[in-house]
């Protein structure tokens, strides 16, 4: 695997396999690397001939710069995982590479980044957008991988896409759990050992309320979450909210939608965790 630090380096390095016709896969990380972003480069390496994984931590999406400050960088343990996932480029710009000046363009998919995380997280989905456009303008692949766990954040993505008229494929998979069912997260790293079994109860109220859904009402499945969540110490709600997983709005009745999705935010001690259902796809 080549590391590349510029966007000149890596298309040098790209352009001569594009014209020979190669597929490229792209999967965009900020880097503490874990199973979960395994699967998503394992995926590229099977579907593509050639796979780069950009590892950058993102400034423009964090609306707290602390967060931003405590975000976990690994990136010599990155690279093994990498290596062994198959990855062809890992492409790790220093933050001068990716903003030589203030980005100032705004991106708006009003409704989808006013709810849930973009409600709680100002300007959140535009650094995304603004960072997933110049990594799709720089690598221009022809898919592009994202977790389900960002469950907005995958919406997002392919509404940006979409009105960017960009060619590529947005690869939408599965989140990758824990044995015990805690969604895989790089923020799962800051937990301390009492808050991990703690953030467990997360996913175990999720997939309860999957069964309690099959017998129960929209509003009986989304306060039982909250009730069950309110009643662990430990945790702290921010949100749940039971959405069209096309339009990411509320739903009132399951026959509202045809895809429904549980979105999740909790805090857990310090450490912010997102996790998701479907209850309908
Ligand atoms: O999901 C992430 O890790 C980030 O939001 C992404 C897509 C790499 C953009 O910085």
């Amino acid at each position: 695997m080549k590391i590349v630090r510029t966007i000149k380096d890596l298309q040098n390095e790209l352009t001569p396999l594009k014209i020979e016709g190669k597929k490229i896969g792209l999967v965009p990380t900020m880097g503490a690397l874990h199973v979960g972003h395994a699967s998503l480069v394992e995926r590229s390496v099977k579907n593509n001939d050639v796979t780069v994984v950009s590892d950058f931590v993102n400034p423009t999406q964090f609306n707290d710069k602390n967060d931003l400050k405590k975000y976990p960088r690994t990136l010599e343990a990155d690279c093994a995982l990498l290596e062994k996932c198959g990855a062809d480029f890992l492409f790790a710009p220093p933050v001068e590479e990716m903003y030589p000046e203030q980005d100032t363009r705004t991106f708006s998919f009003a409704p989808l980044d006013t709810v849930m995380e973009g409600a709680f997280r100002a300007g959140h989905f535009n650094g995304v957008c603004q960072i997933v456009s110049k990594l799709f303008y720089a690598v221009a692949p022809d898919r592009a991988y994202f977790g389900e766990k960002d469950f907005q954040q995958l919406v997002i993505v392919r509404a940006m896409t979409k009105k960017l008229k960009l060619n590529i494929e947005i690869v939408g998979c599965p989140i990758v759990r824990e044995s015990d069912g805690l969604a895989l997260s790089s923020r799962n790293k800051l937990l301390s050992a009492e808050d991990r079994k703690i953030a467990l109860n997360i996913s175990r109220i999720l997939f309860k309320s999957s069964n309690f859904a099959k017998s129960h009402t929209v509003e009986e499945t989304r306060k039982m979450v909250e009730e069950n969540i309110a009643v662990t110490a430990g945790l702290q709600l921010q949100y749940f909210q039971i959405v069209d997983g096309y339009t990411l709005q509320e739903i009132k009745k399951w026959s509202d939608a045809s895809y429904v999705v549980g979105c999740i935010t909790v805090f857990c001690g310090v450490v912010r965790l997102i996790d998701n259902v479907k209850y309908k796809e």
